[in-house]
């Protein structure tokens, strides 16, 4: 059995700390704020908080609006209410204290996310759940430093986090089946669909995603079929929104670039991580995708 099932149950959060407000922080504070959360978050830069927060409103007003069609009231009632449940601060410490659960959304770097998990584990209570939002790195080597393992965990959302529906909820070796269940309880409390994995490269979808990308990018380089054609077979072949091309600019070719070449450092000896000499040429002139008006293609 994957993971076990022991007769616990999960603990309600009604306190959160969202540290990172960035592009995924803002979307998972939004989310449970949404679902009558209390929700601080975190971030060491006062402007990234701004942004944040005036991101969040825009994107309750878009909901609001599409749920309360015809009543403004209704609409400025769900954004302010939303809104009320969310506080920001640049402090840590402060911000752990009283939190049910921490989400760390801050940037996807090994040694900054220890030091941080530190911070965080020194300054929680003893019951607080600990838990990382990391696309590509393992849980085992970002909460390698905490004393008391049982209590984290991995919360890998999807971005927008408003419109997507996955969570997939990350079991590290020692933790608890008591934060599992939480962990699980909480991703459906915030509405989304949660799916198991365990520490495992790039979970369920990026490990399935990103080789997939690198093989799209073998296919145009060995010049076997265009970009163009490689992105519409996949569209109407499988069903697939986006093709890999598409899907890559969306994402940003330099992290598509970073999570590869992070698993490749790590697993020199696994044939489904490999390189692309396409990708390495466009991220070295900065065409990051979409973000940079150029990826594969042009914006
Ligand atoms: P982002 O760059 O938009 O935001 C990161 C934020 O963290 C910034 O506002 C930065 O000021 C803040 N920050 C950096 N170091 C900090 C520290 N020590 N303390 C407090 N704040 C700090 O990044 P994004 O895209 O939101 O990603 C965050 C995490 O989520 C990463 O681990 C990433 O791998 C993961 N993720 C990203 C997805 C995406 O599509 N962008 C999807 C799923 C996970």
């Amino acid at each position: 059995m994957l993971l076990s099932k022991a007769n616990m149950a999960a603990t309600k959060i009604n306190n959160l700390t969202v540290i990172g407000a960035g592009l995924m922080g803002s979307g998972i504070s939004q989310v449970s704020a949404n679902a009558n959360i209390n929700v601080t978050i975190v971030d060491s830069n006062q402007k990234a908080l701004e942004k944040s927060q005036k991101g969040i409103e825009s994107s309750l007003k878009r909901v609001a609006k599409k749920k309360f069609a015809n009543d403004e009231a209704a609409q400025s009632n769900l954004v302010k209410s939303v809104l009320d449940r969310i506080r920001v601060s640049t402090n840590v410490g402060d911000s752990v204290e009283n939190a049910d659960l921490v989400i760390e959304a801050i940037v996807e770097n090994i040694e900054i996310k220890q030091k941080l998990f530190a911070e965080v584990e020194d300054a929680t209570k003893k019951s607080t759940i600990i838990a990382t939002n990391t696309s590509s790195l393992r849980l085992q080597d970002i909460g390698k430093n905490l004393k008391d393992k049982t209590r984290f965990g991995g919360l890998h959302f999807f971005n927008p986090v408003p419109m997507m529906k996955l969570l997939e909820v990350v079991k590290h070796p020692e933790t608890s089946d008591a934060t599992f269940k939480t962990l699980m309880a909480y991703g459906k409390a915030v509405g989304k669909t949660t799916v198991a994995c365990k520490d495992t490269p790039g979970f369920i979808v990026n490990r399935l995603l990103v080789p997939y990308s690198f093989e799209a990018f073998g296919l145009f380089e060995r010049g076997d079929a265009s970009m163009e054609d490689i992105d519409i077979a996949m569209k109407l072949g499988t069903g697939y929104p986006m093709g890999p091309f598409e899907l890559a600019d969306y994402v940003g070719l330099d992290t598509m670039k970073f999570i590869m070449d992070g698993w490749k450092q790590q697993y020199p000896n696994d044939p489904s991580f490999k390189e692309s000499k396409l990708l390495n040429k466009l991220v070295k002139e900065g065409k990051f995708g979409r973000k940079s008006g150029e990826g594969f293609f042009k914006y």
